[in-house]
């Protein structure tokens, strides 16, 4: 049985990823989610300098769904640095079988920032360089997300490729776009080698109906976990519809079948994000035993052959 997902060139020993901004760039966090099972794992954002993220409370969850507006904090790409070369180190002593890709996410709120946090990354050299244009909080010159604009959207990805050096650049798409497919199309023509779809959903809020006033200080935020899988996989569908390139899907995922679900819709590997505050970070061994025991059942042997099954019928 082979569970092993080529993506962009790079080996990944099974379909599921750790999502950016959930265990941030610690080296001893991302190397805990591989040792629990993670087929690859992703940093949270970087910026180029220091960022500071919004005042709390910034996240709260159901059984249905999180919000969050953590704004994005981070220390920086130097602070980054150290905290990936300690993984990467680490990741490169073990042997070749159970080494695990990373993907460095980088993110900035002008071409010219694009430009310089790719150079900083692409010297860290992680496998894969992930480009967050989707975040709600992180606008173009006319206010929008870049991921709302075929053009912004195509600008940045063309200037992180063109100082990404080798290392193959993916984009990580807004679900909250009317026409996913033509955003897709204008990454993919710039350079993209890979799509990741999708950033959260919204903004959402929740009221706190004992004070009358939205729970996040920021009032609006992001919405993950189980509640937008279906839209999620519909993103992604619609994505693999209108590109050749592969694509990381995300929104949702707390199983084993969840995984395969958005591998027919069209994706090649699989993030995993609020499903970590549901189910542990034991989520990944649980969810890879999951997909084995799919697998034996419907006499699947290699699972790479399944994406974008449910696209062709
Ligand atoms: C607390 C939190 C922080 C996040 N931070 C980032 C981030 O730094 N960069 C990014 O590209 N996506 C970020 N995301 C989005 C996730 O990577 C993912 O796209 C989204 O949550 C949907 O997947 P899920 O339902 O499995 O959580 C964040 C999500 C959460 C819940």
């Amino acid at each position: 049985m082979n569970m092993t997902i080529n993506f962009c060139g790079v080996t990944f020993p099974n379909p599921t990823v750790l999502a950016s901004g959930i265990l941030g760039v610690v080296g001893d966090s991302l190397k805990n989610v591989v040792i629990n099972g993670a087929g690859g794992v992703t940093s949270k954002s970087v910026w180029l300098t220091r960022h500071d993220g919004h005042p709390g409370p910034v996240m709260m969850g159901t059984q249905n769904f999180y919000i969050n507006a953590v704004g994005l904090p981070d220390g920086g790409i130097e602070k980054a640095r150290e905290e990936l070369k300690k993984y990467m180190e680490w990741n490169e002593s073990q042997p070749e079988e159970k080494q695990v890709p990373l993907i460095g996410n980088i993110v900035a709120g002008s071409i010219k920032d694009f430009a310089e946090i790719a150079k900083g990354m692409r010297q860290i050299g992680p496998d894969i360089i992930e480009v967050n244009i989707s975040c709600p909080n992180v606008e173009d010159e006319f206010g929008r997300p870049f991921a709302h604009c075929a053009i912004s959207a195509g600008a940045a990805t063309e200037i992180v490729k063109k100082n990404a050096g080798k290392i193959p650049v993916i984009v990580k798409l807004s679900p909250n776009v009317g026409n996913i497919g033509e955003i897709a199309k204008a990454c993919e023509a710039s350079g993209a080698e890979g799509l990741t779809v999708a950033n959260t959903f919204g903004p959402g809020m929740v009221i706190d109906i004992d004070t009358a006033e939205p729970i996040l200080a920021n009032k609006v935020g992001g919405v993950s976990g189980p509640g937008i899988k279906p839209l999620a996989v519909k993103k992604v569908w619609d994505t693999a519809s209108a590109v050749k390139i592969p694509i990381i899907g995300m929104g949702g995922v707390m199983t084993g079948r969840d995984v395969i679900e958005f591998m027919m819709a069209g994706a090649s590997l699989v993030g995993i994000g609020a499903g970590v505050y549901y189910r542990g970070v034991e989520v990944f061994s649980s969810v890879v035993a999951e997909i084995e025991e799919w697998m034996v059942e419907n006499k699947v042997a290699n699972l790479q052959n399944i994406v974008g099954k449910a696209l062709k019928k």
